[in-house]
């Protein structure tokens, strides 16, 4: 792919600061010439490269996981424009065929604003004719480690790229369609659920029957909710109640008390920790749960401030990182602006 000019990432529309700011860094340390463009409240990123390395290299040095404000990501050429209403596909495979690639998978994608999702019944049409189109082409191979990616915005202009299977979101546009569950006591609920399946690469070793858990600021339960139908032991931690029906189930305990305050007897398995706080202070509290030995995994979100949102999310991330290996605690740290957080990031860590 060596006429690959850009790379196209896609993030939560109002997250384009972060999400530039972000590649940039990443860019910038990794030696690759390249600047921004990017418009607010669109859901999508351009980092335009300007000399050697091509900027396509960079989705091959640079771990996806690592990113924290994208959702998705390909290395494109330049935009497609005036696609022609009654024959679109002649176009898109000339542009196709240089990337000069073969494909494993195609994901039809649009920014996640409202503008975008009108787009989405579109791209369900015309994807059966764009795979029949690669078919006989040939562009497509059960052995190629590429997918095939076209953003639209519109009907008539399309982004057209590919990344990397193996690191790049598995899920089109990084968006996971989780349903609610009926039982659960709240829609906090599907952000646990996302955050285990994003973050947590074996569940049945890490998350298991049996396993204990403390859920600060755990009311009506939708956190605790998760744990339990993994079998854990809940000690929910809160001033306001608890949703009746899951307290009934005998997996959970109660207290109402400070979350800044309450400490288990014994070391848990688990810590979540949902609540409205600085995320400084929450930081320092998880950071403290660690040191003190009183958990060993914890998955917690940090409310993000109206600005300098990525320089509070990297100070969070590196207070947590140095006060663990201070005490010798080796660990992994995770983060991500999960399609469930609005406001906030959901943070990762596993200790060995
Ligand atoms: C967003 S809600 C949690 C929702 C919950 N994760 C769920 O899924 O149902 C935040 C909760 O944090 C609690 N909270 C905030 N500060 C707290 C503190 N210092 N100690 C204990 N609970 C606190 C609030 O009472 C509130 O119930």
């Amino acid at each position: 792919m060596n006429n690959i000019t850009q790379l196209v990432l896609l993030c939560r529309p109002g997250f384009e600061k972060e999400c530039a700011g972000e590649i940039m860094d990443y860019a910038t340390n990794l030696g690759f010439p390249a600047y921004i463009q990017t418009k607010p409240d669109t859901g999508y990123v351009l980092l335009i490269g300007t000399g050697e390395p091509n900027i396509g290299e960079l989705v091959s040095q640079l771990d996806f996981k690592q990113l924290i404000f994208t959702r998705q990501w390909f290395a494109s050429l330049a935009k497609v424009d005036d696609l022609p209403e009654q024959n679109r596909i002649a176009p898109l495979i000339t542009t196709i065929k240089s990337l000069d690639e073969d494909f494993n998978d195609i994901e039809l994608a649009y920014p996640d604003t409202n503008d975008g999702k009108s787009l989405s019944r579109f791209c369900k049409q015309f994807k059966p004719h764009l795979l029949t189109a690669l078919k006989k082409q040939k562009l497509l191979s059960a052995h190629s480690n590429q997918r095939l990616h076209i953003l639209f915005l519109d009907s008539k202009q399309a982004f057209v790229g590919a990344s990397p299977i193996d690191n790049s979101a598995q899920i089109a546009m990084g968006i996971p369609r989780l349903r609610m569950p009926s039982s659960a006591p709240s829609r906090s609920t599907l952000k646990l659920e996302e955050a285990i399946h994003w973050f947590i690469e074996d569940e049945s070793k890490v998350i298991k029957n049996g396993m204990s858990a403390v859920d600060l600021g755990a009311a009506p339960g939708g956190w605790s909710w998760q744990l339990v139908q993994r079998g854990l032991l809940v000690t929910a931690i809160d001033n306001g109640p608890m949703e009746d029906k899951l307290m009934r189930g005998g997996m959970v305990e109660h207290y109402k008390t400070d979350a800044f305050t309450y400490r288990p007897k014994k070391t848990v398995d688990w810590l979540v920790c949902d609540m409205a706080e600085r995320p400084s202070l929450v930081s320092k509290l998880i950071a403290k749960w660690f040191t003190r030995e009183d958990c060993h995994n914890a998955i917690f979100n940090l409310k993000l401030p109206m600005k300098k949102r990525l320089q509070e999310v990297n100070e969070c991330l590196s207070l947590i990182h140095q006060q663990l290996n201070e005490a010798n605690i080796t660990h992994q740290i995770q983060a991500k602006h999960l399609y469930h957080d609005r406001e906030e990031i959901t943070v990762c860590i596993i200790s060995n």
